[in-house]
């Protein structure tokens, strides 16, 4: 279906990243890792069919994120999209004996810093990106029981189009610090990026009637207000909302390492945005209104690129962003943020059920089934005896399998 060639189709396979690729990636290099490679199945964004690659080792998270994704696309699927690729890189100005006289001494020169960040990367027009800006603010550091320090803190706005733009951030940064140091006379800190990308916030939505979470023993209206008292408890409790967002992370990371984007730039950024009001909480929010339907909706950052960096040198990623039609960085990023409300949405329907232990006993029933030798098609009927009976152990497993085997 989404048209891959023979190679590409071989780069599915976990030894497509040569020993000497990996070699060129990163130092000390020993080996390659693999994981699990599925497709999230059923999704519809914005009215497109998408099938998802996702990377990850967990068991049911491609399962609950297709289910999610089957239920929501009878409600009309899923609409998401991202802002632009905004990213902001930080210049640290440190120990200024004072910041009023340092930041106006950088405003006055702003056309020229201006003129200087715009130097850095003016191919990114081409693609619709570019310099966008500067401005400048004072930060205290004033821990209790340690030494004040002011410092001033520039921050440039920097579009990076289809990357992700954390070395095209950084080069600009770099570029600044002479430049700043020289206008003001103080010395400079870091340059660098930050990775609480607030200007590139990817969204999705969803809408479902209560009706379609019905069940044999389910009543629909229950579930779904199951499911917005959950998100209750992830806003008002840190505790809650952690785990609340590892179910979310557990949808967005399996895309972004299977897109080669950076996982880590995501987690951070996500995170850093749940706490942005100063208590860490839910990033998704469900609610049910009057009619009884859900509502759905999460607002994260979500610095990934659809060019350069790892795409060019791991064949998995690249054959991963074929599958999903090769999407501009805005559309991949709106793709991922639905990815994590689906499964978002799997995670609290299960613990506003039955509780997701079952999914995961079953799960492990198989590796039981599969430690004591059963094979084809004897793994399914180990794994019914176990769950049938509750007893998830070896021994109730070798004496199935010895029953099967006659
Ligand atoms: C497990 O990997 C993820 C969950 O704990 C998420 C949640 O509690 O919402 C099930």
């Amino acid at each position: 279906m989404a048209g891959l060639g023979a190679d590409e189709a071989g780069a599915l396979d976990a030894g497509a990243l040569t020993i000497e690729a990996a070699d060129l990636m990163v130092e000390n290099v020993i080996g390659t890792f693999a994981l699990p490679l599925g497709v999230g199945l059923n999704f519809l964004i914005n009215g497109e069919d998408v099938v998802v690659p996702m990377a990850v080792e967990e068991p049911s998270v491609v399962a609950a994120a297709s289910n999610m994704a089957r239920i929501v696309r009878q409600a009309g699927g899923f609409t998401a999209d991202c802002d632009p690729s905004e990213m902001v890189g930080q210049v640290q100005l440190v120990d200024v004996a004072d910041p009023a006289t340092t930041m106006a001494k950088i405003e006055a020169a702003m056309p020229e810093l201006d003129a200087v960040a715009a130097s850095v990367h003016p191919q990114l027009e081409q693609f619709g990106g570019g310099y966008r800006g500067m401005s400048v603010r004072a930060v205290t550091y004033d821990e209790p029981g340690e030494i004040l320090e002011r410092m001033v803190v520039v921050e440039f706005v920097l579009d990076c189009a289809n990357a992700m733009g954390a070395n095209m951030v950084n080069t600009v940064a770099e570029r600044l610090a002479p430049e700043l140091r020289h206008i003001t006379g103080e010395k400079v800190g870091l340059r660098i990026l930050t990775n609480l990308a607030h200007r590139r916030l990817a969204r999705a939505s969803c809408n479902v009637p209560a009706a379609l979470f019905d069940g044999p023993e389910l009543d629909g209206r229950v579930v779904v207000r199951g499911i917005a008292s959950a998100t209750r408890f992830a806003w008002a409790d840190p505790w809650r909302a952690a785990t609340h967002n590892k179910g979310i992370m557990n949808g967005i990371d399996p895309v972004v390492i299977a897109t080669g984007n950076d996982w880590r730039a995501i987690e951070a950024g996500a995170h850093a945005w749940a706490a942005r009001d100063g208590q860490y909480r839910s990033l998704s929010r469900w609610t049910v209104d009057e009619e009884d339907r859900l509502h759905g909706n999460i607002e994260l950052p979500m610095q990934v690129g659809t060019v350069g960096g790892t795409l060019r040198s791991h064949p998995t990623a690249a054959a991963s962003m074929k599958i999903l039609g090769n999407p501009s960085a805005r559309k991949l990023a709106g793709i991922i943020a639905t990815v994590g409300l689906a499964q978002n949405l799997g995670a609290l329907r299960a613990l506003a059920t039955e509780g997701i232990q079952r999914g995961h006993m079953r799960m492990h029933a198989r590796h039981i089934a599969a430690d004591v030798g059963a094979a084809g098609v004897e793994v399914e009927r180990v794994v019914k005896v176990l769950c049938d009976s509750g007893e998830f152990t070896e021994a109730r497993a070798r004496t199935a399998l010895a029953e099967i085997r006659g």
